[in-house]
């Protein structure tokens, strides 16, 4: 079995499939929204947690049904070691301050991404994360946090490789399905869309193999002033498209 944390099964059953809706965002533009009132890039990213807490309230109430939020990359290790620690520390202080909110509201968290180089403070915030709210199925709230994508599939990859050694899985038994299985966010239904705020337009290594189908909806709002407003006007955007998943429209007729 996948080698990531597995509890999102246990809720996942309660959920009808077919109303499922599941969000990606990349909370970008923290620092430019700080330099813009004259302050430092952590004041940007407090901001942010207060942006990230009205946007999950809202993401229940707009029919989404799973988010996934890119709190803090591999190469996010690359900031100035104040900065890094400021973000740990938000994540650990939202963690704590939060998580009775969200065990109560029915909200089922999963922190995916790299446990190596986390410190042990963090890794007893997700470990109390995952256990308080195992059995919550009513929101699905994953936090990549020390997450790339390109190292999160090499390990699926590595994962069903041993498998294959240890002769439980034949390597014809892959699948991309099966390969799906192998990834830290497996469990969870399609990807549906990516957002990312501030005007960027690359996907950072983030959610490479799931966002195979996504629509992606662009936003020029900086995260911190990101609101229910903001998420439903990217909802707005989604429902417009048409998505065909590689197939011809409906009603089309072949020549
Ligand atoms: C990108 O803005 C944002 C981040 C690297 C961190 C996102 C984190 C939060 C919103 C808060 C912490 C999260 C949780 C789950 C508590 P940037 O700093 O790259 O902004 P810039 O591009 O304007 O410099």
């Amino acid at each position: 079995m996948p080698s990531g944390p597995d509890h999102i099964a246990e809720g996942k059953a309660a959920l009808d499939g077919s109303k499922a809706l599941h969000v990606a965002i990349i909370m970008d533009g923290n620092g430019r929204w700080a330099k813009a009132r004259h302050q430092i890039r952590t004041f940007g990213h407090k901001a942010g947690v207060d942006a990230l807490k009205k946007t999950i309230t809202a993401a229940g109430d707009l029919g989404v049904t799973h988010m996934t939020v890119f709190a803090f990359s591999t190469e996010n290790w690359r900031r100035p070691a104040a900065e890094v620690s400021d973000l740990m520390g938000l994540l650990k202080a939202f963690i704590r301050s939060d998580l009775d909110r969200l065990a109560r509201e029915g909200v089922c968290v999963r922190i995916i991404g790299q446990r190596d180089g986390l410190p042990a403070d963090i890794l007893s915030c997700i470990h109390d994360a995952h256990e308080r709210t195992r059995h919550n199925s009513r929101f699905f709230l994953q936090v990549a946090l020390n997450y790339g994508a390109q190292a999160d599939i090499v390990e699926g990859a590595k994962a069903f490789a041993r498998r294959v050694q240890s002769g439980e899985a034949r390597i014809d038994d892959l699948t991309p399905d099966a390969f799906g299985g192998f990834l830290s966010t497996h469990g969870l239904p399609t990807l549906d869309l990516v957002i990312r705020t501030s005007g960027e337009h690359r996907l950072s290594n983030f959610l490479l193999w799931e966002a195979a189908y996504a629509e992606f909806v662009f936003q020029d709002i900086l995260w911190p002033d990101y609101d229910g407003a903001a998420l439903k006007a990217a909802l707005d955007e989604f429902y417009r498209r048409e998505r065909r998943f590689g197939a011809v429209e409906a009603g089309h007729v072949p020549a």
